[in-house]
């Protein structure tokens, strides 16, 4: 069983599904990532993560998150954790299932001098989990 927040079309989903996940809730706040996340797998993400309570979360055994990248990327203003979106990271460790799955862009190994994944590693390490990072190429899949 797992959940997936920042869902956006659902690329962790087909992988999930394909190796015989279940997915009991998923999340997305733009309307045409959701209404494309529905014509790929029938169902609908709530909205916005921020405003769903802990109890309407179902219980499930991992978290998938491709968590928002704009204040990590290259691209923009690297202003890392200290931007609205790059905080939404935070999201993840207040649900906190068993295991969780994580992506991003590969600054974020890199902006704020490294800073904002060591806060990262920080609160998953406080939460209770044991961290591995990979950083992988796409063209190789
Ligand atoms: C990097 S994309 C994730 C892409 C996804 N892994 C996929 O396969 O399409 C991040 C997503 O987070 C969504 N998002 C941003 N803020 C959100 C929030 N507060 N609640 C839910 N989704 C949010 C964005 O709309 C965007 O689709």
């Amino acid at each position: 069983r797992y959940a997936e927040l920042f869902a956006g079309v659902g690329g962790f989903r087909l992988a999930l599904d394909g190796l015989g996940g279940r997915c009991v809730f998923a999340s997305e706040i733009d309307p045409c990532a959701a209404a494309t996340y529905e014509r790929n797998f029938g169902d609908a993400p709530l909205g916005d993560i921020t405003e769903v309570p802990d109890e309407d979360l179902p219980a499930h055994d991992l978290l998938t998150a491709g968590f928002p990248c704009q204040s990590f990327s290259r691209s923009g203003e690297q202003r890392g954790l200290g931007d609205a979106r790059g905080d939404l990271f935070f999201e993840i460790v207040r649900v906190a299932p068993a295991a969780l799955l994580l992506e991003n862009v590969p600054n974020l190994l890199r902006v704020d001098n490294g800073h904002a994944l060591h806060i990262i590693v920080h609160a998953l390490t406080r939460a209770g989990y044991h961290c591995r990072l990979k950083k992988k190429n796409t063209r190789s899949f």
